[in-house]
């Protein structure tokens, strides 16, 4: 929980959380975590993407690793937890194992990933993607809210883009990854319990969408003379908000919106919005994106407006793995706990880690279900029964099995 509260005080937000990839914030907390994963007796080092990345040894050097970690990124005005609570507690657990000296058949990896949540360049899962040898080159060119592309960043850091492909695991070099994560969401608390095994993770679909309409004087030009892209932004976001409620397994979000030129006295020429849609079935989300984009085609016709729907970024439903599913739930068991089954609304790291190998997640209850949002909190014991599950989840594993 210090470690949590340590991490939150690096960010650029005063008052609040907000640590976006490549920023000096994320500089700084990148060295507080390579020092604790160097106390708890791992080799660490910065990876070619930037993601913090450490190795404890298994009972022989070079031995196929365990992967573990979680994001070290936040949204803006975030909780300390989502993200960090993964990657402090692997560190813990790691340290365990240290001060213990107990080496196992197999290497431990952490992984502080530098960038999950996508704020900053706008497409999610860069660090994990670079792992997982499933980096699209093409990212480099994209530009955060002052033009910086990530490739510009990606050099300022100290970091060289053309060496991604070295952050990249190799066939074999990964038997499982295992991430803990806060729930984000209400179900364990309702239903008094502190653990949570994962069954699968929903898939996303992130958008960007363009309106064109004609800026012009709010006190002359008559209403039925207008193209105010805002006002038609609004029935694009209710038609969004429509088709999110359409199905009960699906949601639909527009999060991020801009009106220019952004003054009191003139006609909105110009309005992006972005648009992020989840369901627990890929056909359920690319059923609800192709409806949203054909509403938002519509409005634009009627309206006289002109409309660029570009598809960011989407990701299909990541299921866990049954075999470690199995092994998360004797680790939940032997904390006392009733084994509670549930699938994850929120995307995690492992959606791109399960290119290169199993997954598994173990989630922490959460106050009121509260995440994205500074109010997101945690009991010190939850995060304690998380990490002894954790430790024997690591000290048990058997691959395959
Ligand atoms: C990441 O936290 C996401 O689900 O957007
Ligand atoms: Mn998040
Ligand atoms: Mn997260």
């Amino acid at each position: 929980m210090e470690r949590c509260d340590a991490l939150a005080r690096h960010s650029e937000l005063a008052g609040g959380l907000t640590r976006v990839f490549l920023s000096p914030e994320n500089r700084a907390v990148n060295e507080l975590v390579l020092g604790w994963m160097r106390e708890a007796g791992m080799a660490a080092r910065l990876d070619p993407i930037g993601n913090v990345a450490g190795r404890y040894e298994g009972e022989r050097p070079g031995l196929p690793c365990l992967m573990l970690g979680s994001h070290l990124d936040t949204v803006r005005n975030a909780g300390k937890y989502d993200g960090m609570l993964g990657v402090v507690t692997a560190i813990e657990c790691v340290d365990a194992l240290h001060k213990g000296k107990k080496k196992l058949p197999f290497a431990v990896e952490v992984f502080g990933f530098g960038d999950e949540e996508g704020v900053r360049f706008g497409t999610t899962l860069l660090g994990s993607r670079a792992v997982s040898n499933r980096f699209d080159f093409e990212t480099l060119k994209a530009k955060d809210a002052k033009g910086i592309s990530l490739e510009e960043a990606l050099l300022d850091f100290g970091l060289d883009p053309k060496l991604i492909p070295q952050a990249a695991k190799k066939n074999g070099d990964v038997f499982a990854y295992a991430e803990l994560h806060i729930e984000q969401g209400p179900v364990l608390e309702a239903e008094g319990l502190a653990l949570g095994v994962v069954t699968a993770i929903n898939g996303f679909s992130r958008l960007s969408v363009a309106l064109g309409g004609f800026a012009g004087h709010a006190g002359t030009v008559p209403m039925n003379l207008r193209r105010d892209a805002l006002t038609a932004a609004a029935e694009c976001v209710l038609a969004v908000e429509r088709i999110g409620r359409g199905q009960p397994e699906l949601v639909a979000t527009v999060g991020k919106i801009e009106a220019l030129p952004g003054a009191i006295n003139v006609i909105p020429g110009n309005v992006t919005f972005t648009i992020d849609v989840r369901a627990p079935r890929d056909d359920l989300r690319e059923k609800a994106v192709a409806s949203i984009v054909s509403e938002i085609e519509g409005i634009g016709k009627k309206r006289t407006i002109g409309t660029k729907v570009e598809k960011l970024q989407s990701q299909g439903v990541a299921a866990c793995a049954g075999w470690l599913m199995n092994q998360m739930d004797r680790a939940v068991a032997a904390q006392g706990q009733r084994v509670r089954r549930l699938p994850s609304g929120a995307g995690h790291d492992g959606m791109a880690v399960r290119a290169i190998a199993d997954i598994a997640m173990l989630f922490v209850r959460c106050k009121d279900g509260i995440s994205h949002n500074p109010a997101e909190s945690i009991a010190a014991e939850d995060a304690d029964a998380g990490a002894k599950a954790l430790l024997h989840f690591i000290e048990n594993f058997a691959i395959g099995k």
